[in-house]
Formats: structure tokens, C-alpha cells, sequence
């Protein structure tokens, strides 16, 4: 069957930067050098060895020198366990609640193991049974009836013929009658096309990698059928405070170098206490577990921390003399707090006047948060 070539964007033909450039772009350098270096044994049509894609995953150094940046920092063995389940032909389940990196490490996955992260199928309400399976060029199909030009493959029909890694994000919002299309395609590795009269049988190399938040409402449980399928790896949040100050640094050195903002990185102590207030308000005590307190309905995730970090460098950036401060990181954390205007403004503004107010070299931060309206 003949698929629709991975060709270049539209934007790479015309020379263009694009905003974000997909994972197996972004750190081409590091993946050729991880090929160039990889000496094991490779599962058919991987890019690299189960080895080298956990090395690319977690970070490390090359016997020429070559350093590979940490993509993901948490429990090596969750990397372990995630690559050697692509390896086996049952597919892999991140789970976890949002921010967890579930999205993030699905695609730098699929960069590694097939060299292409673009075989996506988004989940959602509205998630129809062709995203997964395959849809019709309607005008191709009255003018000459059904035949194989006129069939529009999914990314998962694309990644079966080609011995790829196919990503489902949030497979859990998507109906659970769609959902369960992709019982076939795991467990007997084909997909019918009965129309005309075949089926697309899986090559060697092609496995799924699906994303789930257990936390979300209004979604869909899997059916034990398609849980059977899968191998769940279940994404944590960073363990300890240390550990997320680092995550969040390094995302925001990053996304802050592709937005081209000065300041650096001066502002860790800032981060610092990004990070302190959402793990509190997160875990409903303080770090010294001294005092109790009410956490409110938002997720407060790492991700939120990384956005409050990056918008706050923005602002000082503009507005300030480039140095992240206290004034520039209020407003954010107020706005990832404040989701339910009734219930959670009560609970900061607790938390503003007997935690933060207290608490020694944080009165600068104090003043920040009466400013934008604690
Ligand atoms: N342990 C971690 N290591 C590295 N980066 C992390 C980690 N946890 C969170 N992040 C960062 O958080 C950001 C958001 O992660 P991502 O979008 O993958 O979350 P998600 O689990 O898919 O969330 P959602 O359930 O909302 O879809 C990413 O930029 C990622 O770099
Ligand atoms: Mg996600």
C-alpha cells in the first residue's frame, strides 16, 4: 500500500524557523551522535538500541564527549521499563495526572525508537473511529470508487506499514467505542480495510505509545480489553523539591533561549519559590510540615510552574532590568492558583497572610502578592 511520504513541512521548504521544531529536530545532533556511538543490538527498525534511547531519555555522556541533554528527570527504571515495553509487542500507557511529562516523554520516545514523533492522533470527545483507523478522499471515492488512492491512512495505519512508533495522546477522553478500534491493531497487528476486500498487516518495529491523565473529568475509562494491551507506566511527580527546581530551570533555560529572552538563569531563587508554593498549596502542608493548609482546585503541576517561570522572565525582560523578581512571578502563581474564584482566592489569600507573610526573606514576595490583589 502506498502512504503519504513524511515529507518536509511547509515551513522547513521555505527556510522558515518554526516556532516549535519537533523533538528529532531539535536534537538532531544528539541523536546521530547516540547512532553513531551505539554498538548493541537494535529491535527491527529502531533508530537505536533500547540502551542508547534511554541514554537519550535521561541524559549522559558519550565516550567522544558528547553530552546528551537530560530530557526527562525522575526514576531511571520508569525509562527502563517505558523503552523496553516498545520493544515487546505490547504498547505502552503513560499515565499520570497533568504535567507529568507524559506528552513529552511519548514524543522524545518516538524521536529515538523510529526518528519521527509526528505519527499523532489526538484524543478527544469528538475523536472519530478514521483518526485511528483510516478515512475516505470523498471525491476520489464517488469518481472512481473505492480503491487504494482514494483511502486516507491514519497516522496509525502509517506507522503499522512502515514498522513505526504511533502516538495516541489522551487516549482517554476519546469514546470508548472509537477506543476500542485499536484492539485489533494491538493484538492481531492488522487493520481489515473490508471495502476493499485487504488489510494492512503491521511490520516489524511498529508499536503505540498512548498518553492517559487520571486526574481530568469527563473521561473515559479503557475497557479491561484494551487495558490488557497495554503495559501502564505510571508517571510521579518529582519526588522532592530539589528535583523539580531542577526540571523547571532547565525547561525554562530552554524555552527561554528559543524566545530569545536575556536574563539567564539569575533568578533561581525565584524558581526556587515557584516551586515551594506549588508543592505546599500541592501537598496541603508546608515543607517544614508544620502547618496545615487548604490546597486548591487547580493541579498546580510543574508544567504550571514552568509557565509562571517563563511568562515572569518575559516581564522582567521587558519590563524590568532582566532579572527575575518576586513582582514578576506574583501575578503568575495567582493566576495558577485562582481557578475557582469562590473557593481558591479564600484559600491564597490564607495562604498569603500565614505562610508567605511569616516566613523569613520572603517579604519582598509578600508585598508582590498584596500588589496584584492577595
Ligand atoms: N519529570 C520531568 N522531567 C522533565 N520535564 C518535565 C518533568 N515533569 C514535567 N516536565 C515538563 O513539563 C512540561 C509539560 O509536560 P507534558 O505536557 O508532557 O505533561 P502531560 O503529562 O502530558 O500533561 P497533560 O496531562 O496536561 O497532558 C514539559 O515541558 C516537560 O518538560
Ligand atoms: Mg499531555
Amino acid at each position: 500500500m502506498t502512504m503519504p511520504e513524511t515529507s518536509a513541512t511547509t515551513a522547513e521548504t521555505a527556510g522558515v524557523e518554526v516556532l516549535r521544531p519537533h523533538a528529532e529536530d531539535a536534537f538532531a545532533d544528539e541523536l546521530t551522535a547516540l547512532a553513531a556511538a551505539d554498538d548493541r543490538p537494535r529491535p527491527a527498525r529502531w533508530r537505536l538500541s533500547p540502551w542508547a534511547v534511554a541514554t537519550y531519555l535521561l541524559g549522559g555522556t558519550l565516550p567522544d564527549g558528547t553530552v546528551i541533554t537530560p530530557k526527562y528527570v525522575g526514576p531511571r527504571r520508569i525509562i527502563e521499563v517505558a523503552v523496553t515495553t516498545l520493544a515487546t509487542d505490547r504498547a505502552l500507557l503513560l499515565l499520570g495526572v497533568p504535567g507529568t511529562a507524559k506528552t513529552w516523554v511519548s514524543e522524545h520516545l518516538a524521536a529515538a525508537v523510529s526518528g519521527d514523533s509526528t505519527l499523532l492522533v489526538q484524543g478527544t470527545a469528538g475523536t472519530p473511529e478514521e483518526a485511528i483507523r483510516y478515512g475516505w478522499n470523498y471525491a476520489q471515492l464517488l469518481a472512481h470508487g473505492p480503491s487504494r488512492d482514494a483511502l486516507v491512512s491514519s497516522p496509525v495505519m502509517r506507522a503499522m506499514a512502515e514498522g513505526m512508533t504511533a502516538r495516541v495522546e489522551e487516549l482517554t477522553r476519546i469514546p470508548a467505542d472509537v477506543q476500542d478500534s485499536l484492539i485489533t491493531i494491538l493484538s492481531e497487528k492488522t487493520l481489515p480495510v473490508p471495502e476493499l476486500g485487504q488489510e494492512v498487516q503491521a511490520v516489524r518495529g511498529f508499536n503505540v505509545i498512548a498518553t492517559a491523565n487520571d486526574r481530568d473529568r469527563g473521561i473515559n475509562d479503557l475497557s479491561s480489553a484494551l487495558r490488557r494491551r497495554f503495559n501502564t507506566v505510571v508517571l510521579p511527580l518529582p519526588a522532592t523539591a530539589e528535583a523539580e527546581v531542577d526540571i523547571v530551570s532547565r525547561r525554562v533555560d530552554q524555552i527561554g533561549r528559543s524566545l530569545d529572552l536575556p536574563g539567564g538563569l539569575e533568578g533561581i531563587a525565584e524558581i526556587r519559590r515557584v516551586v515551594t508554593v506549588f508543592r505546599e498549596l500541592r501537598d496541603g502542608v508546608t515543607a517544614d510540615g508544620r502547618t496545615k493548609i487548604k490546597s486548591p482546585s487547580g493541579t498546580l503541576s510543574t508544567a504550571e510552574a514552568i509557565s509562571v517561570v517563563t511568562n515572569g522572565l518575559a516581564l522582567a525582560a521587558h519590563f524590568g532590568d532582566g532579572v527575575l523578581r518576586p513582582g514578576d512571578v506574583a501575578s503568575g502563581i495567582l493566576g495558577a492558583v485562582v481557578r475557582d474564584p469562590a473557593t481558591d482566592r479564600v484559600i491564597w489569600q490564607e495562604y498569603v497572610e500565614t505562610v508567605v507573610r511569616e516566613r523569613d526573606g520572603w517579604k519582598d514576595f509578600y508585598r508582590a502578592c498584596r500588589e496584584v490583589g492577595a
